[in-house]
């Protein structure tokens, strides 16, 4: 399913009642099965434009439109949090259940539907455990298995593994990607973090700070699987530095205005 962003502004209202404007004329569009990674400053608005995009907050202007038919029973999308957002009352397997109880599958197809996404996200042996038994990087693929568990066209990650200490996000990307080798999902995936999307993604689209617009698309020209050792490929290097150049002439007017 391919995701087109066209032209969405978005301002809230703050509680004093004035306007704060998140993200302004942003264009994009995410090929089917395309990995994106959406990449910007804190507070530039890209939690805003993915839940615009997964339908949970409507655009002040502009529209998104999800082109691709979808079978009956599929979900459009699917979010994946930073900050696990697991039901602490529930065990991992009724986590994993949970959209395909609101989906209206019978006890017999959820649990099967459970137990294929606890073997895909390596989660064997722990179905029983509730959140607080496990680690961030068990959490977070109890977070991935219940997103993919109801078969979305396209899955929405917001910053996944930041919580996560480097060696175990590490890890969690390259298990992400071989888990989107398998499904290949359309997935837009949400970072401050350079390298991360560099590693992760086909292409990054580089948001200014608020309110977020598109500095730049950069393409990523490194092959598939990504390995750790492509770390240190030139072109993961010319990439990086173009993205941290960008990022950092948008750093330098930050300050500026700070010190006006
Ligand atoms: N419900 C809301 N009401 C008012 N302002 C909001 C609301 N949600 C977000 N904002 C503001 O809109 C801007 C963009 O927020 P958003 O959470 O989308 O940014 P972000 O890029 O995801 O930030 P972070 O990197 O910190 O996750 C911020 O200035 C934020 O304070
Ligand atoms: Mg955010």
């Amino acid at each position: 399913m391919r995701v087109v962003v066209d032209r969405v502004s978005k301002t809230y209202t703050d509680r004093l009642g004035h306007g704060v404007a998140a993200l302004d004329d942003v264009s994009l569009a995410v090929g089917s099965e395309e990995f994106l990674a959406l990449l910007g400053p804190s507070g530039c608005g890209k939690s805003t434009l993915l839940n615009i995009v997964a339908g949970l907050t409507a655009p002040s202007a502009g529209g998104v439109y999800l082109e691709g038919g979808l079978a009956p029973g599929r979900a459009a999308t699917a979010m994946v949090f930073q900050e696990f957002a697991l039901f602490p009352w529930r065990t991992v397997q009724a986590n994993i259940e949970f959209g395909l109880e609101e989906a209206g599958l019978g006890a017999a197809a959820r649990a099967a539907r459970a137990r294929e996404h606890v073997q895909l996200t390596g989660l064997a042996g722990f179905e029983g455990k509730y959140p607080h038994q496990l680690s961030g990087g068990m959490r977070q693929r109890v977070g991935i298995a219940r997103a993919l568990a109801v078969d979305p066209a396209v899955l929405l990650m917001d910053e996944p593994f930041s919580a996560l200490d480097a060696q175990t996000r590490q890890l969690m990307q390259e298990e992400l990607l071989a888990i989107w080798e398998r499904t290949r999902k359309t997935i837009v995936y949400v970072t401050h973090n350079i390298q991360e999307a560099v590693f992760m993604a086909d292409r990054v689209v580089v948001l200014s700070r608020r309110p977020g617009r598109v500095l730049a698309t950069i393409p990523i020209a490194l092959g598939r699987p990504r390995t750790e050792a492509m770390l240190g490929a030139p072109a993961f290097a010319a990439a990086a530095d173009r993205i941290w150049s960008l990022i950092r002439s948008q750093a330098q007017a930050a300050l500026r205005e700070g010190m006006a």
